[in-house]
């Protein structure tokens, strides 16, 4: 598996080779760190704010999307977000990137799970690069049919 950056760097990566069965085309589906892919979509144009760049709201809305995904299967029933405890853009994300979402659980309480998600953009395939482009923070809250916490199950 290619060595993923894990800091917040630039990395020149080389080009897969398509003929290989055994070499992915994309990152690698899990980080050094425990981090597994939990999301990868590209951007749109109409995503872009008035630079140019994909606006941060969008982003911000695939990262909780993302960061609820490992909860979800532990919580085992509907969740709500509690809070965003940390949200860094790093740097910007363009159209045609391939955004993909890393997640790992950092914390299970009594009725809340908090996530730390990274999240990198691949672009330029005719020389391809790997940026860290966001890291986050969330918490989320099990939450009952009327909207209450619940005890996330132990099993
Ligand atoms: C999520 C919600 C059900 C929690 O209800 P609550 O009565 O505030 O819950 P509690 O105070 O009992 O806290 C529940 C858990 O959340 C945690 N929590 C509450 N506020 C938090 C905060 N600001 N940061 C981190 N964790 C927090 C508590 O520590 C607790 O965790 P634990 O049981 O693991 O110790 C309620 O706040 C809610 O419905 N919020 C709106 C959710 C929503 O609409 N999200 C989408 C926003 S766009």
């Amino acid at each position: 598996m290619e060595e993923w950056p894990a800091k917040n760097c630039t990395q020149v990566m080389p080009m897969p080779d398509p003929t290989s069965p055994r070499q992915p085309l994309t990152g690698p589906t899990s980080l050094p760190d425990g981090s597994e892919l939990v999301l990868r979509v590209m951007p749109l144009p109409a995503d872009v704010n008035g630079n140019g760049d994909i606006f941060g709201g969008w982003l911000m809305a695939q990262v909780d999307l993302a960061g609820a995904v490992l909860p979800s299967r532990v919580a085992k029933g509907r969740l709500a977000t509690v809070a965003v405890n940390q949200f860094i853009f790093k740097q910007p994300v363009s159209v045609g990137d391939l955004v993909s979402f890393y997640a790992r659980i950092v914390r299970v309480g009594n009725t809340s799970i908090t996530v730390h998600v990274d999240v990198y953009a691949e672009r330029n395939p005719a020389n391809l690069q790997v940026v860290k482009v966001t890291e986050a923070s969330l918490t989320y809250v099990a939450i009952d049919s009327q909207g209450k916490p619940r005890p996330i199950p132990k099993d």
